[in-house]
């Protein structure tokens, strides 16, 4: 079956809604995609990244525990989700390294992210652009998996072009968002 993000949106957008409420579905990213997630998020010493849609934490909790950031923050709508992730942070050790949200990503202030990334959909990526332009300082790298955000352009793909978690999009604020 061929690959369509545009198709996929929609699906999963409906779904979601009438499952859950909310307009994404929790899929957590795989262990295989992992490294090429962080090869796009290049996360170093004093970096604040942030998960929009963290879902159990997966994303935070394998950045605390392999790079020497400063904090990154977990903002999930579903209550069980973000409970799952704390949980999960206090067995990992890494408990006192990330920031639990429970509530709207649309919402909560991201000024001081260095570093975003979002597993979400193309639809939402959209709504979610003025708050990415409005709030973050210009350099900070936007990081999404297999979802583009329109109308931006990607300063590197990592991956292969279409498939189930197979493309990781990294922009940089001030240069994708012009
Ligand atoms: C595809 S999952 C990705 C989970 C995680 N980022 C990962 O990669 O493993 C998307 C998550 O976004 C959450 N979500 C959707 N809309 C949201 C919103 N407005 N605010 C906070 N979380 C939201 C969903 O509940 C879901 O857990």
């Amino acid at each position: 079956m061929e690959w369509n993000p545009d198709g996929i949106d929609r699906e999963l957008r409906w779904i979601a809604m009438a499952f859950g409420g909310v307009s994404v579905p929790f899929v957590p990213t795989r262990d295989e995609t992992l490294e090429l997630v962080f090869k796009a998020l290049d996360l170093k010493e004093g970096d604040i990244l942030y998960d929009l849609g963290c879902g159990n934490g997966k994303i935070v909790i394998e950045a605390a525990r392999r790079y020497p950031i400063k904090k990154a923050v977990c903002i999930e709508a579903r209550r069980e989700l973000i409970e799952e992730a704390r949980e999960r942070a206090a067995k990992n050790g890494v408990l006192d390294k990330i920031e639990f949200i429970h509530g709207d990503m649309f919402r909560a202030k991201i000024s001081d992210a260095t570093a975003i990334y979002m597993y979400l959909l193309t639809s939402v990526n959209e709504a979610l652009k003025p708050k990415l332009s409005r709030e973050l300082r210009p350099g900070t790298r936007v990081v999404t998996l297999d979802f583009q955000i329109p109308g931006w352009k990607p300063v590197k793909v990592y991956g292969e072009r279409g498939g189930w978690q197979k493309t990781v999009y990294l922009y940089i604020i001030g240069k994708s968002d012009k």
